[in-house]
């Protein structure tokens, strides 16, 4: 019997993690793996946490951390320091992180110094831009898993020029794709876009969370000036995340937001409601990852407001384009996708809906 403790913290684990805990449980493997699901608590709002457990079908953690937001050495810490007893006591013979954000990191370090063995989902991906937090957290976490599990070919070779063993690295494909897949048909007849005052396949769904962007009042500004043109073509539909909505209050940008008459804002909204607006929009504008990834998958044209990409895949394959954030440029591509000149893509190797079988497959044999 092999003990496998799965660590989610912060949103998008949990599409990750998701299909991985379903087919240990559909396998009838959870014979042979024993998984226990422990959340630490990073994202804690309704919104952000518990909506997307139900319409996961995710069951509730087994153990909660409850450590909350902090600064980025503040929230790694306390991560550490929660997890510690935990690991000690649960004695796991596996440690299961996803994706790059704080709890992954602190998942990884806390069970490498109790020489647990470690499985990361999402491994390999490299924006080589260590300005960002993920990027520090993905080297890190890679360095120091036993089970590397890439999502496309540039992960592979990025880990082998790190110096990382050949014999550790799994290429299963994209296992947030497998979430999607499985929901899809269900998602079609929400008609989320329709409950917003929306036209079909023809708005703008915009995403804006990175630091570099929204902490910072002169690039969000700058990007607000992009946004003021945009939608005098296209209506635009913005769910804020909660660091966004602070910082437009914060910097006092509320009014000049509200002013813009055809820019629709939500509180965040719940995953099956953001897959409904993304498959029937135009085009999606944003500055996530895992949006780059979705959209490659469902053909929507993607504008990528950041200077790189940690998934390059989604623009030599997919619909994506890395737009920078220059309020002109962002116009003009905007424009075009607008004109019916957006980009099609293909879709990339193992984005297949059974990644999860084949990591499963992998863990079983552990
Ligand atoms: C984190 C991840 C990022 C991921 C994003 C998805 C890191 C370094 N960053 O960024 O990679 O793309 O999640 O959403 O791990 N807040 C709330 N309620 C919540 C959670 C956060 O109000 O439930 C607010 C807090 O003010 C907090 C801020 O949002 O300070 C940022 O949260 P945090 O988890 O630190 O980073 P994200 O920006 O969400």
């Amino acid at each position: 019997m092999v003990k496998l403790i799965c660590i989610v913290g912060a949103r998008p684990n949990f599409m990750k993690a998701a299909p991985i805990i379903h087919q240990l449980k559909k396998n009838g493997s959870s014979m042979n793996i024993k998984v226990k699901l422990v959340h630490t608590g990073q994202h804690y709002d309704k919104v952000m946490s518990q909506v997307f457990f139900k319409d996961l079908r995710l069951s509730q953690p087994d153990i909660y951390l409850g450590v909350g937001s902090d600064s980025q050495a503040g929230q790694t810490a306390r991560v550490m320091i929660k997890l510690e007893p935990v690991l000690l006591k649960e004695k796991p013979d596996l440690v299961m992180v996803v994706g790059d954000v704080n709890s992954t990191l602190a998942g990884a370090l806390t069970a490498a110094k109790l020489n647990i063995p470690i499985a990361h989902i999402e491994a390999g991906l490299r924006s080589f831009d260590r300005t960002m937090p993920e990027e520090i957290n993905r080297i890190v976490t890679d360095r120091l898993s036993d089970f590397l599990f890439t999502t496309c070919q540039d992960a592979n070779l990025n880990l082998s020029r790190e110096g990382i063993s050949k014999n550790k690295i799994y290429f299963t494909g994209n296992v947030m794709i497998d979430t999607l897949l499985s929901l899809k048909s269900k998602v079609k007849s929400l008609k989320t876009w329709d409950k917003l005052g929306l036209r079909q396949n023809n708005y703008a769904l915009l995403t804006l969370h990175r630091p570099e962007n929204v902490d910072n009042q002169k690039a969000l500004k700058r990007i607000l000036a992009a946004l003021q043109e945009i939608q005098k073509y296209i209506k635009i539909v913005f769910p804020l995340h909660p660091r966004t909505e602070k910082n437009i209050k914060k910097f006092g940008l509320n009014r000049k937001i509200k002013n813009l008459k055809n820019l629709i804002c939500l509180k965040p909204i719940r995953y099956l409601s953001f897959l409904n607006l993304m498959m029937n929009a135009k085009l999606v504008l944003t500055d996530s990852g895992g949006i780059q990834e979705e959209t490659t998958v469902l053909g929507i044209p993607c504008l990528t407001l950041r200077k790189n990409t940690e998934r390059p895949v989604t623009v030599t394959k997919g619909t994506n384009m890395v737009v920078g954030t220059n309020p002109t440029r962002i116009l003009k591509e905007t424009l075009k996708v607008i004109r019916g000149k957006g980009k099609t893509g293909r879709i990339p190797k193992f984005w297949d809906g059974r990644t999860a079988q084949r990591i499963v497959k992998i863990l079983e044999k552990i």
